[in-house]
This record gives C-alpha cells, structure tokens and sequence, in this order.
C-alpha cells in the first residue's frame, strides 16, 4: 500500500483557507481516495486543549518560546496518533496549518530564528513534511478586515498590522524557497475565480499522485 499524500493550507486570518479546505476535500473525496481533514493547532483531545491555550486570552503575557513549544508539543501528538498513522495505512491527509505557519507566526510575526525553529521541525516530524501545500495570499489589511467580521479577535487576530505584514512576508519567502510544494493562490479575486485556481491545482497533483 503506498503512503498517502499529505496536503496543507496556510495562509493569514481571513484568506479563506475554509473554503480552500473544503474544495479540496471534495475533489479528493470525488477521486474515491479516502481522506482525513484535520487542523493545527489541534487534531487531536491533547491538541485541541493546547489550541484553546495558544489562542485564547486566559494567558496573554505567554513568552515567544512558550508559544512555540506548545506549538510542537500539539504537532508532536498530532503527527505520532493521527497524521502519521493514517499516512502509513495509505490515506490522504488534508491539515489547515502546519509547520510553515510556525515560520510565519513565530518566525516572521514573533522574530524567533528559523535554525531554532528547523531543530524542534526535525526532532518532532523526522522526515515528514507535507507533500503539498497551498498559500492563501491576501494583502494584509483586506484579510484582517474578512476575519474582523467572523468573530471576537483571538490571541492572534489582535496583533498589529506589522505583525500581519511579517506573517505573510515569511509565508512568501517560504513559497519563494520551495516552489515545487508550495502553489500560491491569490485570494484577493472574487470566489469562483479563487475556486478554479484552486480545483487547478488540486486536480494536477490528483493527476500526478491520485
Ligand atoms: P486558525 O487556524 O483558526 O486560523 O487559527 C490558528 C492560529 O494559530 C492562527 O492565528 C495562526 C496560529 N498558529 C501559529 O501561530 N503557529 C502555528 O504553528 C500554527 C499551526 C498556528
């Protein structure tokens, strides 16, 4: 049985990784591939306890290093009892967030150094990294605006502008660095635009590896 492919969506707050989700799990599902859709932080009971520390307000003073090391810890729970498993008994993995977001927010956003962030990627993942991922890109101001809208700001959602601005400027360096994993969308485009550029790419990888 071959391994299964694993699959991400990054992007910043309001760049509509939703929908992204969705539609590629729909195509994956109408490929007759079996397919599980999970999410970072969290995806797992221990995972999704860390994620309501990480983003909410109850501990809003956390150090930068804190931050990152539960981070790594809800990855470490997620990769050993859902991601990796279901990978090895051949399923497609699709996960909202993974360890590019950690570049982005706890490198770009917090300043943290991308050699200390690569050792805690070797320790927890091995050699697993995601097979593909997709970018949502969206200036800044126009996603924040988005995501204003949904709900009451978490952790994250009440950084400045300039913490945004690093976010995404590290998601773009990551795209530039790896461009055969990493397809940037432009979600800036109305829906349906967005959705053919994504069913495009999805249906090329099916092509390749379905
Ligand atoms: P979301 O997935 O619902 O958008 O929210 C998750 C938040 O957690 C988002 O603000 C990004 C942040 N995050 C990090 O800072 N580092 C990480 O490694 C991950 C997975 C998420």
């Amino acid at each position: 049985m071959p391994r299964g492919q694993f699959i991400t969506i990054e992007g910043v707050e309001g760049a509509g990784k939703s929908t992204c989700m969705d539609l590629i799990a729909e195509r994956i599902r109408a490929a007759g591939l079996p397919l599980v859709q999970t999410r970072e932080p969290g995806g797992t009971g221990l995972g999704e306890d860390l994620r309501e520390l990480l983003l909410g307000h109850r501990h809003g003073g956390m150090s930068d290093d804190t931050e990152l090391l539960l981070m790594f810890a809800a990855r470490a729970e997620h990769i050993q009892r859902v991601i990796a498993p279901a990978l090895q008994r051949g399923e497609w993995v699709l996960c909202d967030r993974f360890t590019d977001a950690t570049y982005a927010y706890q490198g770009g956003g917090r300043g943290i150094a991308r050699e200390r962030i690569a050792v805690l990627e070797d320790w927890v993942q091995g050699g697993l990294r995601p097979d593909l991922t997709l970018l949502m890109d969206l200036p800044v101001a126009q996603g924040l605006e988005r995501a204003g809208r949904r709900s009451a700001p978490d952790r994250f959602e009440q950084e400045d502008l300039r913490f945004f601005e690093q976010v995404r400027a590290a998601y773009l360096d990551i795209a530039r660095a790896e461009p055969a994993r990493v397809r940037v969308v432009d979600a800036a485009p109305p829906l349906a635009e967005v959705s053919a550029a994504i069913q495009a790419i999805i249906d090329d990888f099916l092509a390749r590896h379905g």
